[in-house]
């Protein structure tokens, strides 16, 4: 299985890592897994003979670069390296779905297997890339998108394959949840929002965080891929955290609540908003972590939580994803 990497950055180099760590359990599929090709925004790197993934990650932190050819355009390097599925980890552009939205319409254009944590593709172009991949019988997953390593997407539909979810809600941005969550213990929301962002969860622009907007994107992915609706980011009625003030969250404490930022999408709703939670209720968790409440029809409530950002913990999930595409094409 040979693999290019796009948007080689914090979570690109945390995919190498587990590549590297993880080479006997990939080994079992009896195929080997080589990255024939990375790029970041400057530059790329292409071996057909499979390139040293702990090699990739020194380049890229002691020079800044993943390679020593100067890029010109990602779409020449899809081009000209012969390869099976593409991994993109760009940053998210919600603008315009940025380069990451290229690379992704590119290779699925050329039949290619894609997999992705990039939301801004997704939350734009859902059901245009999902008809494009369909149509070349190309795989384009994204577990990592929404929650990171906590799975939900793959959960819904493969696991609860039998079930009709009625609806999501949940805490999907650690930045967020962490904020709100040191506002609890007295924090100013300056002072908090810079220790998330020291913490390495925010995105580049953490407007992103706190206006919501990564929820929402969240959300849109949620929509369109387990209650199959055909939505899209400005679909979405969005308010963040910013108006959210010291004396709301005092307030609330004297009610034995907490105000988290929760993502809700059913096949009516879809919407991201603070709310007020009681203390003690399985969405009132602290600091960084992800939590999905499912409510199906014969399972009932479902509850998952885990790490939604960090390079290793979103790299498993790319793992998984990958995995699940040897399955299908051997
Ligand atoms: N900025 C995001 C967060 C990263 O804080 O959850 C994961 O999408």
């Amino acid at each position: 299985m040979r693999i290019i990497m796009a948007g080689f950055g914090t979570v690109g180099q945390g995919f190498a890592e587990v590549l590297h760590k993880k080479t006997d359990r990939l080994n079992r599929f009896n195929e080997s897994v080589k990255i024939v090709a990375a790029f970041d925004s400057k530059s790329f790197v292409a071996d057909e003979n499979g390139l040293d993934p702990l090699e990739l990650v020194e380049r890229k932190k002691s020079t800044g670069s993943v390679g020593s050819e100067k890029l010109k355009s990602g779409i020449d390097v899809l081009d000209s390296v012969d390869y099976d599925v593409l991994v993109e980890v760009s940053p998210t552009n919600i603008k315009d779905g940025g380069a990451g939205l290229k690379h992704v319409e590119h290779a699925l254009k050329n039949g290619k297997d894609v997999v992705t944590v990039n939301k801004g593709p997704l939350a734009l172009k859902f059901s245009e890339l999902n008809k494009l991949a369909e149509k070349k019988n190309a795989l384009l997953r994204f577990e990592g998108s929404v929650g990171g390593a906590m799975p939900i997407i793959n959960l819904c539909s493969e696991n609860l394959k039998g079930e009709r979810v009625k609806s999501i809600r949940g805490i999907f941005n650690g930045t967020c949840n962490f904020i709100l969550s040191r506002m609890d213990k007295g924090l100013p929301f300056e002072q908090a929002l810079k220790e998330a962002q020291q913490l390495g969860y925010a995105e580049s622009d953490p407007s992103y965080d706190i206006d919501g907007i990564d929820t929402a994107c969240k959300v849109v992915i949620l929509a369109n891929s387990i209650f199959r609706r055909n939505v899209t980011f400005s679909d979405v009625s969005i308010t963040g955290i910013t108006s959210v003030s010291a004396e709301a969250i005092a307030l609330a404490a004297e009610h034995d609540m907490v105000i988290r930022l929760i993502g809700e999408v059913s096949d009516t709703v879809l919407e991201v908003s603070p709310r007020l939670i009681p203390l003690g209720h399985p969405l009132s968790v602290s600091g960084t972590l992800n939590i999905a409440q499912i409510r199906t029809d014969l399972a009932g409530p479902i509850t998952v939580s885990g790490k939604g950002a960090g390079r290793i913990e979103t790299a498993s999930a790319i793992l998984s994803d990958l995995i699940a595409i040897m399955d299908r094409r051997r």
